[in-house]
């Protein structure tokens, strides 16, 4: 309530918030969280949480009058329709050269993401968080991040025979004749709840279009796995539709915190100030970076460094389709969880997810989500009363340049070419969006070596801020082990003195 006082405060429920609350928690620290999406814990009047990728309703997206599909077009027409303004699960947020795709609400991206579980491979770690020990990142946190997200891997021999990854097939045997490296991914899906899907003896979510807005069904979000570990400890409260806006030292030690109440249609109800020992930046590598350039421009955290703001990137995000031959139908059952993905990193600097399309009909289209060595870097700053980011559209050739080093090939030795009508009419690059944002308050920079903010003890970063704008293959696992790295040493050295 206002005026409380709170031992630890996390700014945001998503990967990095998720670890802290849970370590804090059985640490003995109590926890509030404070989260601007909603809970997605309440049925519609459809008696579902989530609605389909493929009918976006007024839980699609945040705070917007028109849906703002990734695939803006299909066969030559746009498939945006009008909603609703309401506080929604996926947030497609603007910049002047880029459309950064977020989830909002307890769980954060785990509410929409794909749920790929990669852990990059360990020869490439070093140019992702060069000042963190590999050997501890191995040897302990990823299998302990891995571990409590619950990953695992799609049974070889059902994905060989299953209609849902016919779309998968293809995509293997057209990268393998092609000479690249195929690979399956693991992910956070119950891989047994789909082959009940399948079999008809469950209710459908993969197979019935679910992801991008929320799945009913099957995904381990973080709501079954850290949070709900933190919330049985009876530590940890949480406090949808807040929106913290300031942080600025107390003048009796500690943090002050204004946070604002949000109706669903995102209008502010209430102003809130609580007093915190420590407060977790956890609101997403854009939140948090936006929360500090402001608190640094604005005065109310002023020794904060000049690194605040700085090394933010697109994870080298671009996609594109492929149009295949009728001989090689991807499908018109396709699961929507990507099990599978081309590992060119060390030959072409790309890491291809082999994506599916569920429109429900055959497309005769294979689609992927490519994660490039993109080496551009982008810089937030504060102006005219707002935080903007300066990425540029044209900052992601590199990346197309990548990708075509694997689709140029598998085109001119099958004998296909690249669909031009899914991002608009002729536009073959997906190269206005990314999923995987990361930086803006880089680790050992604007941090330490553990994410302690240089300038104002007691706080901290814990989400994919620290993280320098590319991780070499889908983020989240990532995300999750450097923040169990770091929340454990946070405990042991500033809160058991
Ligand atoms: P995250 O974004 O998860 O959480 C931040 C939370 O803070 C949000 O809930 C937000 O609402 C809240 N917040 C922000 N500002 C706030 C404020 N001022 N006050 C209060 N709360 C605030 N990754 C991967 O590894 N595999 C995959 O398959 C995919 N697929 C994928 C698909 C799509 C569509 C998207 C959008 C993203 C992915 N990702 C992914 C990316 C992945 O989801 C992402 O990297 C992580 O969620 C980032 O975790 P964080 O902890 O950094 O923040």
């Amino acid at each position: 309530g206002n005026g409380a006082h709170v031992p630890a405060l996390v700014i945001g429920t998503g990967y990095g918030g998720s670890v802290a609350a849970l370590r804090l928690a059985q640490a003995g620290v109590d926890v509030h969280m404070i989260e601007m999406g909603m809970a997605w814990d309440t049925p519609g009047s459809d008696g579902k949480i989530f609605c389909a990728t493929t009918a976006p309703d007024y839980r699609s997206y945040w705070l917007r009058t028109k849906t703002k599909q990734p695939l803006s077009n299909f066969l030559g027409f746009p498939i945006d329709r009008e909603i609703p303004k309401y506080t929604g699960i996926l947030d497609a947020e603007d910049f002047s050269g880029i459309t950064v795709y977020q989830g909002r609400g307890v769980g954060g991206g785990s509410l929409v993401n794909g749920g790929m579980a990669v852990t990059p491979r360990r020869e490439n770690f070093g140019a992702v968080l060069p000042s963190v020990n590999a050997d501890e990142m191995y040897n302990v946190y990823y299998p302990r991040a891995n571990t409590g997200l619950g990953v695992g891997t799609i049974d070889p021999a059902w994905f060989d025979t299953t209609d849902c990854y016919q779309f998968a097939r293809v995509g293997r045997k057209h990268a393998q004749r092609s000479g690249f490296p195929f690979v399956f991914v693991p992910d956070v899906y119950d891989w047994d709840y789909m082959k009940r899907e399948a079999a008809g003896t469950a209710t459908r979510s993969a197979l019935a279009g679910e992801i991008l807005y929320g799945n009913n069904h099957g995904k381990k979000t973080l709501q079954h796995t850290y949070l709900a570990r933190a919330k049985a400890t009876g530590r940890v409260n949480i406090s949808p539709l807040h929106r913290v806006t300031s942080v600025s030292a107390a003048s009796g030690g500690g943090y002050t915190v204004v946070i604002e109440q949000l109706t669903t249609s995102g209008g502010v109800t209430a102003t809130k100030t609580v007093t915190a020992d420590r407060v977790f930046f956890a609101a997403g590598s854009v939140g948090t970076s936006k929360l500090l350039v402001k608190l640094k421009a604005t005065g109310a955290l002023p020794n904060l460094n000049s690194e605040v703001g700085k090394g933010w990137g697109d994870n080298g995000n671009v996609m594109c389709g492929r149009a295949n031959h009728m001989w090689d139908p991807t499908g018109a059952l396709q699961s929507t969880i990507p099990c599978s993905g081309i590992d060119n990193w060390a030959a072409g600097g790309v890491f291809a997810e082999v994506a599916p399309l569920p429109t429900g009909i055959e497309t005769y289209a294979s689609f992927y989500l490519s994660i490039t060595k993109n080496p551009n870097r982008g810089q937030f700053s504060w102006s005219g009363g707002k935080v903007d980011l300066n990425w540029q559209t044209a900052w992601k050739q590199p990346a197309i340049d990548m990708a075509k080093t694997i689709f140029d090939k598998i085109n001119s030795k099958e004998g296909t070419i690249y669909r031009t009508d899914l991002f608009g009419t002729y536009k073959i690059w997906g190269d206005h969006l990314t999923y995987h944002p990361l930086g803006g308050a880089v680790l050992n920079k604007a941090t330490d070596n553990h994410g302690r903010l240089h300038g104002h003890p007691g706080l901290y970063v814990i989400d994919g801020a620290l993280i320098p704008g590319n991780t070499s293959v889908n983020p989240f696992v990532t995300i999750t082990a450097l923040a169990e790295r770091n929340i454990e040493k946070i405990i042991a050295a500033d809160l058991r003195p």
